[in-house]
C-alpha cells in the first residue's frame, strides 16, 4: 500500500492531537445541550471514531451515506442519498462530520435536506478543507487542516474505495490514478 503513496501529508500523531483539540472545542460549545453527531459514510468513519472519543458529553450518533464521486477524482456535482438517518433530527443540535470539503457541493446539498427537517441547529465539522476546489460557499465551523488541491487518501479517504485504512493522510502517486 505504501508504495502507492508519494508523500505523507499529515501524520497519525498530528491527526490525533488536532482531533483532540476539535473535540474539546465541540464539548465547550455544546456544553449542557443535546448533540447528535452525524457521520457521512464512508469517508468520515475514521475521523468520527476518533472525534467522538474526545467529546466529553453524552451525545447521540447517526450515519448517512451519500455518493458524489464514483471512482473519479473530480466532483460530478451529482449527490444521491444511499442511506438516510435512522432517527428524526427535529429540534435537535446537529453536527455533520465529514472527511473533506472540496467543491462543497456534497455538504450544500446535504445541508439543505437536513435543514428542511427542522433541527435546532446545524454545524459542520470537517477533518480536511480544500479551499481551492470550492464551487459553492460553505461555512465549516470546525475544521482540522487546510490542504492543497491534490488527491489525498487515508484516514477514511479513498481512491476507488481503497486506501481508507491508511493511518495517515497521504498524497497518492499520480501514476496510480492516471494508470
Ligand atoms: P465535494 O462535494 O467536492 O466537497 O466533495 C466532498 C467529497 O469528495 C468528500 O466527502 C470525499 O469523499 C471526496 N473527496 C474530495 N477530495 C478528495 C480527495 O482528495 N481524496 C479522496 N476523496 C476526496
Ligand atoms: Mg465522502
Amino acid at each position: 500500500m505504501k508504495k502507492d503513496i508519494r508523500e505523507i501529508l499529515i501524520t497519525e500523531e498530528e491527526l490525533k492531537s488536532k482531533i483532540k483539540e476539535l473535540g474539546k472545542k465541540i464539548s465547550k460549545h455544546y456544553n449542557g445541550e443535546d448533540l447528535t453527531v452525524i457521520c457521512i459514510l464512508k469517508g468520515a468513519i475514521v475521523f468520527m471514531a476518533e472525534l467522538i472519543k474526545n467529546i466529553d458529553m453524552p451525545i447521540e450518533i447517526d450515519f448517512m451515506d451519500v455518493s458524489s464521486y464514483g471512482n473519479q477524482t473530480i466532483s460530478s456535482g451529482v449527490v444521491k442519498i444511499i442511506k438516510d438517518l435512522d432517527s428524526s433530527i427535529e429540534g435537535k443540535n446537529i453536527l455533520i462530520v465529514e472527511d473533506i470539503v472540496d467543491s462543497g457541493l456534497t455538504l450544500k446539498y446535504l445541508g439543505e435536506i437536513l435543514k428542511s427537517r427542522s433541527p435546532k441547529s446545524i454545524e459542520i465539522c470537517s477533518l480536511l478543507d480544500k479551499p481551492e476546489g470550492r464551487k459553492v460557499e460553505m461555512n465549516v465551523k470546525y475544521r482540522g487542516f487546510v490542504v492543497p488541491d491534490v488527491f489525498l487518501v487515508g484516514y477514511g479517504l479513498d481512491y476507488a474505495e481503497k486506501y481508507r485504512n491508511l493511518p495517515y493522510i497521504g498524497i497518492l502517486k499520480e501514476e496510480v490514478y492516471l494508470g
